[in-house]
C-alpha cells in the first residue's frame, strides 16, 4: 500500500485534495497522512474522510518531527503555507519561516526519507505584473511581495532538490483558488470568500483599488485534480506548470454577477489599492494541458454557483 502525505491537508485546498485522493482510491483504500498545525486549517474540513486520514498535528518548520511522517511516502503534496500577500507584508518573518524554511524542511525530509515525488503548491504571484497575458511558464518571474518571493524560492528549492538530490518534484503555480470551505473569517481571506460572506449577510464588501484588477479564479476541485495528475505524469520531474483556468475576471464584474445571482443590490465600498497587489492575472494553461492532461471541469460561473450554495448552508449553521 503506497503512503501519501498531504502537508496543509486540513486547509481549504489541502482538504479538497485529501477528498479527491480518498475518492480516487475507493477500490483499494489507503490511509492518507496529513501534516497540519491547524493554524488556519481545521479538522472539521476533513469530516467526511476522517476515518481514512492520519492527522499529524505538526509544524513543517520542525524538520525532526515531520521526518517520520514523511519517510517512505510515495508522494508528498506540499500545500502547507501562510498563503497571503498582505500577511507576508504585515508579518514577513513568520511567513518567511513557514513558506521558505518550512518548505525546505519538507523537501529535505522527502529527499532523506526516500519519497518518490513531491508536488509543490507554488503561486501565480511569482509572475508579478507582466506586460502580456496570459502568463506563461517561460516568463521571467517578477515577485512584488514577500509571499511571491517566498513561493518562488520554494520552486527553486523544488528544482535543485531534483537536480542535486534526485528527488522528483513538480511545482504548480496555483492561480487564485476558490470554492467551498475557504475560510472568510480573516482579513487575509481570499476575496471571493469575503464577497460570499458579505453577499449573504447583505453587507458591502470593500474593494481595494478601482476593482478593475483581474484574476484567473480557479475552482478548488480542478486544482486538486491537477495535483493528482502531477504526482503521476511521466517526464515532468523538476518542472513547473500553471494551475489555472485560463479565465480573467475583474472584481467589479464578479461582484455584479454575484448580486445578480442572489437578486440583491449592494454598492461596494472602495479602499486604497493593496500593497504588493498584482494588477492582472491569467494563466496560460497549454503546458499543463499537454504534459499533465489538465482539463478544468468547472467553469468560473459554475464554481461560483456551487460555492455560493455551500456558503449559504455553512453560514446558516455557523
Ligand atoms: C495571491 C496570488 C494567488 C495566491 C494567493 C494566496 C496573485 C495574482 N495571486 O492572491 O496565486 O494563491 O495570493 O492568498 O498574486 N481584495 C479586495 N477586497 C478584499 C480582499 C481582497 O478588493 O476584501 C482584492 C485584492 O486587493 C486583490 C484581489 O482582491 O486585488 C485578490 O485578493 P486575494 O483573494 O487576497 O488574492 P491575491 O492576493 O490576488
Amino acid at each position: 500500500m503506497k503512503k501519501i502525505v498531504v502537508t496543509g491537508g486540513a486547509g481549504f485546498i489541502g482538504s479538497a485534495l485529501v477528498r479527491a485522493l480518498v475518492n480516487a482510491g475507493e477500490q483499494s483504500p489507503s490511509a492518507i497522512d496529513v501534516i497540519d498545525n491547524l493554524s488556519s486549517g481545521r479538522e472539521s474540513n476533513l469530516q467526511e474522510v476522517r476515518d481514512r486520514v492520519n492527522l499529524h498535528r505538526l509544524d513543517i518548520r520542525d524538520g525532526g518531527a515531520i521526518a517520520s511522517a514523511i519517510r517512505g511516502a510515495d508522494v508528498v503534496y506540499h500545500l502547507a503555507a501562510i498563503p497571503s500577500v498582505p500577511r507576508s507584508i504585515d508579518e514577513p518573518l513568520l511567513s518567511h519561516e513557514v513558506n521558505i524554511d518550512g518548505t525546505f524542511q519538507v523537501f529535505r525530509a522527502a529527499a532523506q526519507g526516500g519519497v518518490r515525488r513531491v508536488v509543490y503548491a507554488a503561486s501565480s504571484s511569482a509572475y508579478g505584473d507582466s506586460e502580456v497575458l496570459p502568463k506563461v511558464e517561460t516568463m521571467v518571474p517578477n515577485p512584488k511581495s514577500p509571499y511571491a518571493a517566498q513561493k518562488l524560492m520554494g520552486e527553486h528549492y523544488a528544482s535543485v532538490f531534483h537536480s542535486c538530490f534526485g528527488l522528483e518534484t513538480v511545482s504548480l503555480r496555483f492561480f487564485n483558488v476558490f470554492g467551498p470551505r475557504q475560510d472568510p473569517s480573516s482579513p487575509y481571506s481570499g476575496v471571493l470568500s469575503l464577497f460570499m460572506k458579505h453577499l449573504l449577510a447583505g453587507t458591502a464588501p470593500t474593494i481595494f483599488g478601482d476593482g478593475e484588477q483581474s484574476r484567473d479564479f480557479t475552482y478548488v476541485e480542478d486544482v486538486a485534480g491537477l495535483c493528482v495528475k502531477a504526482a503521476h505524469a511521466h517526464g515532468v520531474a523538476g518542472k513547473m506548470y500553471n494551475a489555472g483556468n485560463g479565465g480573467c475576471y475583474t472584481l467589479n464584474f464578479i461582484w455584479d454577477l454575484m448580486q445578480k445571482m442572489e437578486g440583491v443590490k449592494i454598492t461596494p465600498l472602495f479602499g486604497p489599492p493593496r500593497e504588493g497587489d498584482v494588477r492582472h492575472s491569467m494563466a496560460d494553461t497549454r503546458s499543463a494541458a499537454a504534459e499533465l492532461q489538465h482539463a478544468p471541469r468547472v467553469s468560473f460561473e459554475e464554481g461560483l454557483r456551487k460555492t455560493l450554495a455551500w456558503y449559504r448552508t455553512a453560514l446558516a449553521v455557523a
